[in-house]
């Protein structure tokens, strides 16, 4: 299916999502013959910086960023309808909302125009013999379609991938996956009669109920996707239109008059009710053969935004390896393309597993913390300090968000961050039980006088 005759180097990528796609154009861009399998799904989603680090890396950066509507901060509906602004950043940053379909398509655009790539739709892997670099597709008439002598397999085919399936029959590997008890649904929030956006744009919108939230982000349709995230238990409790509708007015009054009673019953009960996990594997490569990326090796909960972005970074990683290790424009030695695929494994899966844990606390933060006075005296005395030593105290919503600090190293930095935070905390409380004793003291005598 790949005839492209040129280089002596064949990559194939399985799964043309956004990292495979992402992936495809990094190999093409390094003169090396491709083939690649796609397909997608569609819903918006946050882009900050790891992303776009991988995106300007492989040149495609001028596609994307026109497309992306800037979100400086949260919004915070308040449950009496009344709300409230936190910037993401001190000095500004912006996370991205960014179409999916429509950055996966622009992707795959650019990859094809490579001559060296052969995009291949509609063909879903079976089997991967990785020794042999023999990979069995099946297209949609169930015929088979065998690819072989693969140099390198690149599986980058989801939260819920063969490659990896393959990977775990062929070799040692530590898996664990696990569901929180939580789905979520998507809604659309329509623009307003003047075809404006119902609400401000500029920032990520959240509705947090201490023990679910509710979140809507910007598209350029000025339209919001909605997004809802609840227990199953929740969700299963709603049985009927008068249900959701009385769910709604008492938890989100303001939202259900800017979708609309009809159409948040429409989009409720018509849509698919998502699934949440986290996954995490090592090693992921196998030999000198195969390596996963992006979801395939590394599903986490989107509530730190940071799936994609940590997929699309996993390919700098990978990126940098292969300049490091082999000349520009040759094609990597056998023992060359070992080195890379076990050094990537070894840097790569410490920042993975961090970001899944990251990412599933970010979900109680968002749903209760970003109300908790605890967490919003946190933020001020971290801000505080970051304003003044920027690179000394820095939040952690910006390490993992606004800088390519590895995430195992965020993650570490936040605890020791912690640690001084409780001292400040302590010394706080020290200093008001001293002022409240010396004020006593100072007041014995009089109340003395006053008792006698
Ligand atoms: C509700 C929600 C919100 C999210 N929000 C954010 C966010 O704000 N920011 C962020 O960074 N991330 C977010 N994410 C995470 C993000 O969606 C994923 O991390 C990202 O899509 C991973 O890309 P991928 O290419 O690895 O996998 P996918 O996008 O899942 O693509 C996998 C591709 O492989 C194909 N495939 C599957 N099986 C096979 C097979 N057997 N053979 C061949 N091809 C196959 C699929 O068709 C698909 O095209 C969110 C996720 C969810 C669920
Ligand atoms: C798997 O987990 C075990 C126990 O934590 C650990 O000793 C081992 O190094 C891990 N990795 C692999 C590839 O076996």
């Amino acid at each position: 299916m790949v005839e492209t005759a040129c280089s002596n180097f064949k990559v194939v990528v399985i799964g043309g999502g956004l990292v495979g796609s992402l992936a495809t154009v990094y190999f093409a861009n390094k003169d090396i013959r491709q083939d690649k399998h796609a397909s997608g799904r569609s819903i918006n989603l946050a882009l900050s910086t790891r992303g776009i680090e991988a995106l300007k890396g492989a040149g495609v950066d001028d596609e994307i960023i026109p497309t992306l509507i800037p979100m400086k901060g949260r919004y915070i509906h308040a449950l009496d309808g009344s709300f409230n602004t936190q910037n993401y950043g001190i000095f500004g940053q912006c996370i991205n909302s960014v179409d999916r379909k429509l950055m996966n398509e622009k992707l795959l655009t650019v990859a094809e125009k490579h001559a060296l790539v052969k995009l291949n739709f509609e063909v879903g892997v079976e089997r991967c013999d990785f020794e042999s670099g023999e990979i069995t597709f099946v297209n949609n008439k169930k015929e088979k379609i065998i690819v072989s002598d693969a140099d390198l397999i690149i599986g980058a085919d989801g939260a819920f991938s063969k490659v990896r399936q393959q990977l775990l029959r062929q070799l040692t590997m530590n898996f664990s996956q696990e569901y929180i008890g939580h789905l979520y649904v998507e809604l659309n929030m329509p623009p307003t009669k003047s075809g404006d956006y119902a609400m401000d744009s500029n920032h990520l919108h959240i509705w947090p109920r201490e023990t679910f939230m509710m979140i809507a982000l910007p598209n350029l349709d000025k339209s919001f996707t909605v997004t809802l995230f609840m227990p199953k238990e929740k969700f299963a409790s709603i049985k009927t239109h008068q249900d959701l509708l009385t769910f709604f007015d008492v938890t989100f009054p303001d939202a259900v008059t800017l979708i609309g009673r009809d159409l948040l019953v429409e989009d409720y009960f018509k849509n698919p009710k998502g699934t949440l996990m986290t996954v995490k594997c090592d090693p992921y490569h196998y030999k000198n053969k195969a390596v996963i990326v992006g979801d395939a090796a590394h599903a986490m909960v989107p509530f730190y935004g940071q799936g994609m972005n940590c997929g699309f970074e996993d390919l700098i990683v990978l990126n940098e390896l292969f300049s490091e290790h082999v000349p520009s424009n040759r094609a990597p030695t056998e023992e060359e393309l070992g080195t890379i695929l076990s050094k990537y494994t070894e840097t790569r899966k410490k920042d993975a597993h961090a970001i899944c844990d990251l990412a599933k606390q970010n979900y109680i933060e968002m749903r209760s913390g970003v109300i908790n006075p605890k967490y919003l005296l946190r933020k001020k005395f971290e801000d505080f300090w970051h304003r003044r030593f920027p690179d000394l105290i820095v939040p952690l919503y910006t390490m993992v968000s606004f800088s390519r600090i590895p995430y195992s190293e965020a993650l570490q930095r936040y605890e020791k961050q912690t640690t001084w935070f409780e001292w400040y905390l302590k010394a706080r409380i020290t200093f008001k039980v001293v002022l409240a004793l010396a004020v006593a003291k100072a007041f014995m005598p009089l109340v003395k006088k006053l008792i006698q």
